[in-house]
């Protein structure tokens, strides 16, 4: 027995308190035991009513992920850290042991974690630091598809909340209302002909305090707690987010034109000016559309086109 045995008797008791010795009874040990893990529950931030002779009763939550929960929503094995350098390496590594396709690694926070570009990706509590692994059986160079239907799929199980309408500014940064919340990060491992493992990193702004971000990055930030007025329940999102990904995924598998189709529907770059800084130039233009492998085709002033395989896009003009 340990706390969330506990944990679960009380949250599924909702308002009612329930005594020591009903706990005890239940569980199988000691209420010595059950006052241990009620102290240790206390101790990890659960606000927990103790009245003499009801019991108790869960008065508030801490804002932490609940593993236990993502496990029996997706069916697939998660690996959940208080901490790591980042969620990506960590999956990378469990990929290379033969990890089953599907598990997911999350921290509550990251110490290094990675952005596009070789950026760094502020991780603080309160936030989304999730990687999961994936083992497609498509070619390499295929593989930037996979970002495109990580794309697709945060930006659906986004939209699910009301008030967030979220789109994809090619070719994997989801805006609301032109600002950034959520940014996706695929790592690779390959041979020449077939992929071994792919892992699609997610990174969502959601608790945490946009003031934390730097100040050039700031100011074109958002999250869900300032676009919903209120905190969010990251373990939901993150089912949500897990299980459009399952969905899309499968889909992807099968026919990766309607993924594309939902792709070029959900995105907010096709059509407008832009300026695409990469591989050290930057070019403007219009932003035509994206090929078959999720490139960017992109309309110079000249009417010539060109494909960008990455670089970073900023939108000047909204058609
Ligand atoms: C970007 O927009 O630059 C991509 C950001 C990707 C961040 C996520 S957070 C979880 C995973 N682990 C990382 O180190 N990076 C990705």
């Amino acid at each position: 027995m340990n706390k969330d045995a506990i944990l679960e008797q009380l949250r599924s008791s909702k308002a009612e308190h329930v005594s020591g010795t009903e706990l005890a009874r239940r569980l199988g040990v000691s209420r010595t035991a059950i006052w241990k893990h009620i102290r240790a529950l206390e101790a990890d931030g659960y606000g927990i009513e103790a009245v003499p002779s009801r019991g108790y009763r869960i008065t508030s939550e801490p804002d932490l992920i609940r593993p236990a929960e993502l496990t029996r929503l997706t069916g697939k094995p998660v690996r959940y850290l208080q901490e790591t350098a980042s969620t990506n390496t960590a999956a990378m590594e469990l990929a290379a042991q033969g990890a089953e396709e599907g598990t997911v690694v999350v921290a509550e926070t990251q110490t290094g974690g990675k952005g596009r570009l070789g950026r760094n990706w502020l991780s603080p509590r309160g936030n989304l630091h999730a990687s999961v692994i994936l083992r497609p059986a498509v070619p390499p160079h295929h593989a930037p598809l996979v970002t495109l239907v990580g794309a697709v799929a945060v930006a659906t199980a986004l939209r699910r909340t009301p008030g967030i309408p979220a789109g994809i500014k090619w070719p994997n940064d989801i805006l609301i209302n032109g600002k950034k919340i959520s940014g996706l990060l695929t790592e690779m491992s390959a041979e020449a002909d077939r992929i071994r493992h792919v892992v699609l990193g997610i990174g969502i702004n959601c608790n945490a305090n946009l003031d934390v971000l730097p100040g050039d990055v700031r100011g074109r930030a958002t999250s869900l707690a300032v676009e919903t007025k209120g905190s969010v329940d990251r373990t939901a999102i993150l089912g949500v987010v897990l299980a459009e990904l399952a969905a899309w995924y499968r889909l992807f598998l099968q026919d990766r034109q309607r993924v594309l189709a939902t792709w070029k529907d959900l995105n907010v770059t096709i059509g407008s000016v832009v300026a695409v800084s990469g591989a050290g130039e930057t070019l403007s233009g219009t932003a035509s559309g994206i090929d078959d492998s999720g490139r960017l085709l992109l309309q110079l002033p000249d009417g010539s086109v060109r494909t960008v395989a990455a670089g970073d896009v900023t939108i000047l003009n909204v058609p």
